[in-house]
Protein backbone atom coordinates (compact mmCIF):
# COMPACT_ATOMS: atom_id res chain seq x y z
CA UNK A 1 0.00 0.00 0.00
CA UNK A 2 0.92 3.56 -0.76
CA UNK A 3 1.96 5.90 2.34
CA UNK A 4 0.23 9.29 1.71
CA UNK A 5 1.49 12.77 2.16
CA UNK A 6 -0.32 15.36 4.30
CA UNK A 7 -0.16 18.66 3.03
CA UNK A 8 -3.86 20.45 5.21
CA UNK A 9 -4.06 20.56 8.49
CA UNK A 10 -7.50 18.89 9.64
CA UNK A 11 -8.69 22.93 11.03
CA UNK A 12 -8.40 24.04 7.02
CA UNK A 13 -10.68 21.41 6.27
CA UNK A 14 -14.31 22.56 5.92
CA UNK A 15 -16.72 20.11 7.51
CA UNK A 16 -18.96 17.68 6.22
CA UNK A 17 -22.19 18.64 8.07
CA UNK A 18 -23.21 14.60 7.62
CA UNK A 19 -19.93 12.52 7.22
CA UNK A 20 -16.48 12.42 7.05
CA UNK A 21 -15.17 15.34 8.37
CA UNK A 22 -17.06 15.72 11.49
CA UNK A 23 -15.29 16.62 14.23
CA UNK A 24 -14.43 13.57 16.75
CA UNK A 25 -12.81 13.97 20.41
CA UNK A 26 -9.17 12.55 19.21
CA UNK A 27 -9.86 10.13 22.69
CA UNK A 28 -12.95 8.67 20.89
CA UNK A 29 -11.09 8.05 17.68
CA UNK A 30 -8.26 5.62 19.47
CA UNK A 31 -10.40 4.56 22.33
CA UNK A 32 -11.47 1.30 20.58
CA UNK A 33 -15.08 1.95 20.37
CA UNK A 34 -17.99 -0.71 19.44
CA UNK A 35 -21.71 -0.68 18.37
CA UNK A 36 -23.86 -0.96 21.83
CA UNK A 37 -27.36 -2.86 21.64
CA UNK A 38 -30.59 -0.88 21.77
CA UNK A 39 -32.92 -0.09 23.92
CA UNK A 40 -35.23 -3.29 22.28
CA UNK A 41 -32.06 -5.19 21.85
CA UNK A 42 -32.13 -4.18 18.31
CA UNK A 43 -28.58 -3.09 16.70
CA UNK A 44 -28.87 0.88 17.67
CA UNK A 45 -25.09 1.72 15.89
CA UNK A 46 -23.61 5.23 17.28
CA UNK A 47 -23.20 7.64 14.70
CA UNK A 48 -20.13 9.05 15.51
CA UNK A 49 -18.74 5.47 15.68
CA UNK A 50 -20.15 4.77 11.98
CA UNK A 51 -18.18 8.32 10.99
CA UNK A 52 -15.68 7.53 12.56
CA UNK A 53 -14.98 3.82 10.63
CA UNK A 54 -15.58 6.32 7.45
CA UNK A 55 -12.81 8.71 8.41
CA UNK A 56 -10.27 5.42 7.87
CA UNK A 57 -11.79 5.16 4.45
CA UNK A 58 -9.39 6.85 2.45
CA UNK A 59 -11.13 8.51 -0.97
CA UNK A 60 -10.82 10.40 -3.84
CA UNK A 61 -12.18 14.02 -4.61
CA UNK A 62 -14.78 15.06 -6.98
CA UNK A 63 -16.51 18.05 -7.91
CA UNK A 64 -20.15 17.86 -9.12
CA UNK A 65 -21.88 19.98 -10.96
CA UNK A 66 -25.50 20.94 -12.79
CA UNK A 67 -27.11 23.83 -14.27
CA UNK A 68 -29.65 25.07 -11.87
CA UNK A 69 -32.26 27.28 -12.86
CA UNK A 70 -30.66 30.26 -10.64
CA UNK A 71 -26.89 29.29 -12.89
CA UNK A 72 -24.57 26.71 -12.49
CA UNK A 73 -24.34 24.95 -8.92
CA UNK A 74 -21.54 22.30 -7.66
CA UNK A 75 -19.83 20.43 -4.57
CA UNK A 76 -17.16 18.79 -3.49
CA UNK A 77 -18.41 14.98 -3.25
CA UNK A 78 -16.38 11.90 -2.11
CA UNK A 79 -18.90 9.82 -3.10
CA UNK A 80 -18.34 9.42 -6.66
CA UNK A 81 -18.65 5.56 -8.07
CA UNK A 82 -17.97 3.50 -10.68
CA UNK A 83 -21.36 1.15 -11.38
CA UNK A 84 -21.21 -0.27 -13.95
CA UNK A 85 -19.49 -0.19 -17.59
CA UNK A 86 -22.35 -1.66 -19.54
CA UNK A 87 -23.82 0.86 -19.67
CA UNK A 88 -21.63 3.21 -18.01
CA UNK A 89 -22.79 4.06 -15.04
CA UNK A 90 -21.57 6.22 -12.16
CA UNK A 91 -23.49 7.25 -9.32
CA UNK A 92 -22.56 10.06 -5.79
CA UNK A 93 -24.43 10.84 -2.95
CA UNK A 94 -25.97 13.86 -2.12
CA UNK A 95 -28.07 15.03 0.78
CA UNK A 96 -31.23 16.58 0.72
CA UNK A 97 -30.17 19.55 2.61
CA UNK A 98 -27.41 20.25 0.14
CA UNK A 99 -27.98 23.87 -1.38
CA UNK A 100 -27.34 21.88 -4.40
CA UNK A 101 -30.46 19.32 -4.16
CA UNK A 102 -32.49 21.76 -5.70
CA UNK A 103 -31.22 22.34 -9.27
CA UNK A 104 -29.51 18.12 -9.17
CA UNK A 105 -33.03 17.14 -8.38
CA UNK A 106 -34.60 18.58 -11.66
CA UNK A 107 -31.28 18.06 -13.83
CA UNK A 108 -31.31 16.11 -16.83
CA UNK A 109 -27.27 15.88 -16.81
CA UNK A 110 -24.52 16.37 -14.42
CA UNK A 111 -20.90 16.79 -14.40
CA UNK A 112 -18.74 14.95 -12.35
CA UNK A 113 -15.13 15.52 -11.58
CA UNK A 114 -11.83 14.14 -10.64
CA UNK A 115 -9.78 16.78 -8.70
CA UNK A 116 -5.99 16.84 -9.07
CA UNK A 117 -3.47 17.22 -6.38
CA UNK A 118 -3.39 20.73 -7.08
CA UNK A 119 -7.06 21.38 -6.62
CA UNK A 120 -7.27 21.53 -2.96
CA UNK A 121 -8.44 25.13 -3.01
CA UNK A 122 -10.99 23.84 -4.81
CA UNK A 123 -12.23 21.44 -3.14
CA UNK A 124 -12.35 23.44 -0.14
CA UNK A 125 -14.06 26.27 -1.97
CA UNK A 126 -16.99 23.58 -3.17
CA UNK A 127 -17.70 22.53 0.76
CA UNK A 128 -17.59 25.57 1.75
CA UNK A 129 -21.68 27.08 2.32
CA UNK A 130 -22.52 30.35 1.25
CA UNK A 131 -19.02 30.47 -0.96
CA UNK A 132 -19.51 32.20 -4.43
CA UNK A 133 -18.27 28.67 -6.14
CA UNK A 134 -18.48 30.05 -9.54
CA UNK A 135 -17.20 33.41 -9.14
CA UNK A 136 -13.84 34.69 -10.17
CA UNK A 137 -11.40 32.67 -8.66
CA UNK A 138 -13.02 29.64 -10.24
CA UNK A 139 -12.28 29.00 -13.94
CA UNK A 140 -14.95 27.10 -16.09
CA UNK A 141 -17.39 26.90 -18.45
CA UNK A 142 -20.26 25.59 -20.04
CA UNK A 143 -19.70 22.01 -21.49
CA UNK A 144 -21.89 19.10 -23.25
CA UNK A 145 -25.65 19.60 -22.48
CA UNK A 146 -24.78 23.00 -20.90
CA UNK A 147 -23.41 21.24 -17.88
CA UNK A 148 -20.50 23.69 -16.07
CA UNK A 149 -17.13 22.13 -16.68
CA UNK A 150 -14.28 22.98 -14.05
CA UNK A 151 -10.96 23.56 -15.92
CA UNK A 152 -7.70 22.34 -14.97
CA UNK A 153 -8.87 19.07 -13.51
CA UNK A 154 -7.55 15.55 -14.10
CA UNK A 155 -10.56 14.06 -15.46
CA UNK A 156 -14.38 14.66 -16.20
CA UNK A 157 -17.86 12.95 -17.36
CA UNK A 158 -20.89 14.44 -18.36
CA UNK A 159 -24.13 12.03 -17.25
CA UNK A 160 -27.24 11.68 -18.29
CA UNK A 161 -29.48 11.35 -14.79
CA UNK A 162 -31.01 7.89 -14.78
CA UNK A 163 -32.59 7.53 -11.09
CA UNK A 164 -32.17 9.36 -8.08
CA UNK A 165 -32.23 6.25 -5.61
CA UNK A 166 -33.68 7.42 -1.81
CA UNK A 167 -30.91 6.42 0.77
CA UNK A 168 -31.84 7.83 4.37
CA UNK A 169 -31.27 11.90 4.38
CA UNK A 170 -29.44 11.44 0.96
CA UNK A 171 -30.28 10.56 -2.78
CA UNK A 172 -27.80 8.17 -4.72
CA UNK A 173 -28.13 9.95 -8.24
CA UNK A 174 -27.11 7.66 -11.22
CA UNK A 175 -25.86 8.69 -13.99
CA UNK A 176 -24.95 7.35 -17.72
CA UNK A 177 -21.60 8.56 -19.05
CA UNK A 178 -22.34 10.63 -21.98
CA UNK A 179 -19.27 12.54 -23.18
CA UNK A 180 -16.00 13.10 -20.96
CA UNK A 181 -11.83 13.39 -20.85
CA UNK A 182 -10.03 11.37 -18.81
CA UNK A 183 -6.16 13.70 -19.93
CA UNK A 184 -6.36 16.35 -17.20
CA UNK A 185 -3.37 17.24 -15.20
CA UNK A 186 -1.80 16.10 -11.85
CA UNK A 187 -2.00 12.57 -9.28
CA UNK A 188 -5.21 12.49 -7.18
CA UNK A 189 -6.60 14.33 -4.88
CA UNK A 190 -7.04 12.41 -1.59
CA UNK A 191 -9.21 12.87 1.57
CA UNK A 192 -8.41 10.59 4.37
CA UNK A 193 -9.11 11.53 8.39
CA UNK A 194 -10.51 14.65 7.96
CA UNK A 195 -7.54 16.18 5.92
CA UNK A 196 -6.70 16.42 1.94
CA UNK A 197 -3.99 14.34 0.77
CA UNK A 198 -1.57 13.65 -2.14
CA UNK A 199 -0.15 10.54 -2.87
CA UNK A 200 4.08 11.59 -2.45
CA UNK A 201 6.52 11.29 -5.22
C1 LIG B 1 -14.19 15.95 1.39
C2 LIG B 1 -15.68 16.22 1.32
C3 LIG B 1 -16.53 15.30 0.73
C4 LIG B 1 -17.91 15.54 0.65
N1 LIG B 1 -18.71 14.62 0.03
C5 LIG B 1 -20.04 14.88 -0.07
C6 LIG B 1 -20.88 13.96 -0.76
O1 LIG B 1 -20.45 12.94 -1.28
N2 LIG B 1 -22.21 14.26 -0.82
C7 LIG B 1 -22.74 15.40 -0.26
O2 LIG B 1 -23.95 15.62 -0.36
N3 LIG B 1 -21.95 16.29 0.38
C8 LIG B 1 -20.62 16.07 0.47
N4 LIG B 1 -19.81 16.96 1.10
C9 LIG B 1 -20.41 18.20 1.61
C10 LIG B 1 -20.59 19.26 0.51
O3 LIG B 1 -19.41 19.40 -0.28
C11 LIG B 1 -20.88 20.64 1.14
O4 LIG B 1 -19.85 20.93 2.07
C12 LIG B 1 -22.18 20.66 1.86
O5 LIG B 1 -23.25 20.31 1.00
C13 LIG B 1 -22.47 22.05 2.44
O6 LIG B 1 -22.63 22.97 1.39
P1 LIG B 1 -24.04 23.69 1.16
O7 LIG B 1 -24.29 24.52 2.41
O8 LIG B 1 -23.84 24.56 -0.07
O9 LIG B 1 -25.05 22.61 0.99
C14 LIG B 1 -18.43 16.73 1.19
C15 LIG B 1 -17.57 17.67 1.79
C16 LIG B 1 -16.21 17.41 1.86
C17 LIG B 1 -15.29 18.44 2.50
Amino acid sequence: MTATTDFTPDDQVPDRPHGLASALPRQARSAGRTAQPGADGGAAFDADLFRAVFRRHAAGVAVVTASGPHGPVGFTATSLTSVAVEPPLLSFGISLGSSCWPAVAEASFVGVHVLGEHQQALAALFARSGADRFGPATAWSPGPHGVPLLDGVAAWLVGRIAGRVPAGDHRIVVAEAVAGDPHGPGGPLLYHQGGFHRLPG
